[in-house]
């Protein structure tokens, strides 16, 4: 049992005591039987007077009062005190802290759920249709923004070694480009995940034969099928695109992505994102079939950049593609950065 408790239990059998004591006290002072019903009693084993018993009954309630009160206030005194010392040992929850508002926001999840591995590990776009430097307004504005944290001496992770991640990596082309044109620099290891075994082969061989040659595990590719993303994470930023969209098959319309590939599984995989990318990290995901602003994740986001996509987004309401203010339907946006 906690100090805290000991001392109320001790509070409360010291008030039950008082209660009793004045209780018997209160039962002496009753008025004598009638003088017909007392048996004749030696006047040495008499009891005293009536009026002599009920100034000593008197005195006791006055006594047991000033106890009780006297140790009332060591109590309190002795609580305050354990409450104020824990106060300052971090880590330590004290009553005081429990009973303070919470912030709004949930506290920071570690792990992802089941809905969210389950969506971030499933096969969500089947082309693997990619190109060295496909996005150069994507790339480089995660790359300034890493430049000036680096130039206030600051990192994501905390650490000078920095964690990127290619999420559908496909054969390899944007890891490649971003290990050779954006971030060259030794602190950055960029890790490459796909669902396909011979897009991976494909971009294992690239990495191998790339000239001039990488440093050793500058990249390294990994099959998402078996090998979760947490396992190299938590990641300073990830890259999704063009994989959170079901897009560029002949059989492609608003209901179809609607049913293969639903809102709630969109929100998922970015769930499944998120909980494994650092606070300060970024987000760089350039075409989806749904909007990042109409997520519960966004509001923990900033927008650093906005950039051209080419796919298309979702109306579910309407089942219908939406279009931009000129009728065309490319949208912009692409790099938010991870805020709490
Ligand atoms: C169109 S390619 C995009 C390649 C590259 N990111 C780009 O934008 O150029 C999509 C790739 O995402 C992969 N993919 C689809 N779902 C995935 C998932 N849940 N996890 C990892 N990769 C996935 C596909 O296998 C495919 O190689």
């Amino acid at each position: 049992m906690c100090p805290e408790a000991i001392d109320q239990q001790r509070s409360k059998l010291l008030v039950v005591g008082t209660a009793i004591t004045v209780a018997r006290a209160k039962r002496n002072n009753m008025d004598p039987p009638a003088a017909d019903l007392i048996p004749a009693v030696p006047p040495s084993q008499r009891r005293r007077p009536h009026r002599q018993r009920g100034r000593r009954t008197s005195r006791q309630i006055k006594w047991a009062l000033i106890t009780t009160i006297i140790f009332s206030v060591i109590t309190f005194l002795k609580f305050q005190s354990t409450a104020t010392v824990r106060k300052s040992v971090p880590g330590v929850i004290t009553t005081q802290d429990q009973d303070r508002p919470r912030p709004s926001t949930p506290a920071l999840q570690q792990t992802s759920t089941e809905h969210q591995k389950l969506a971030g590990q499933n096969q969500i776009q089947l082309s693997h249709a990619t190109a060295m430097n496909r996005y150069p307004e994507e790339y480089s504005a995660v790359q300034n923004y890493f430049q000036t944290l680096a130039s206030e001496g600051r990192h994501p992770s905390g650490s000078i070694n920095q964690k990127l991640l290619s999420f559908g990596a496909s054969t390899g082309e944007e890891a490649i480009t971003l290990a050779s044109m954006y971030f060259m620099n030794s602190t950055f290891t960029i890790f490459g995940v796909d669902l396909d075994e011979d897009s991976l082969d494909k971009a294992k061989a690239s990495a191998v034969a790339h000239s001039p040659k990488f440093d050793d595990n500058k990249i390294m590719f990994f099959n998402g099928k078996t090998t979760d993303i947490s396992v190299h994470g938590p990641y300073d930023a990830i890259f999704a695109n063009s994989v959170l969209c079901y897009h560029g098959n002949r059989n492609v319309n608003p209901q179809s992505i609607l049913n293969k590939f639903p809102f709630s599984a969109f929100e998922d995989s970015l769930g499944y994102l998120d909980t494994n990318l650092n606070v300060g990290g970024i987000l760089a995901i350039v075409n989806t079939n749904y909007h990042f602003s109409d997520t519960k994740l966004y509001k923990r986001y900033k927008t650093l950049a906005q950039c051209k996509n080419f796919v298309p987004k979702v109306n579910a309401s309407s089942v219908s593609y939406e279009k931009n203010l000129h009728g065309g339907d490319n949208m912009y946006d692409c790099v938010w950065k991870k805020e709490e």
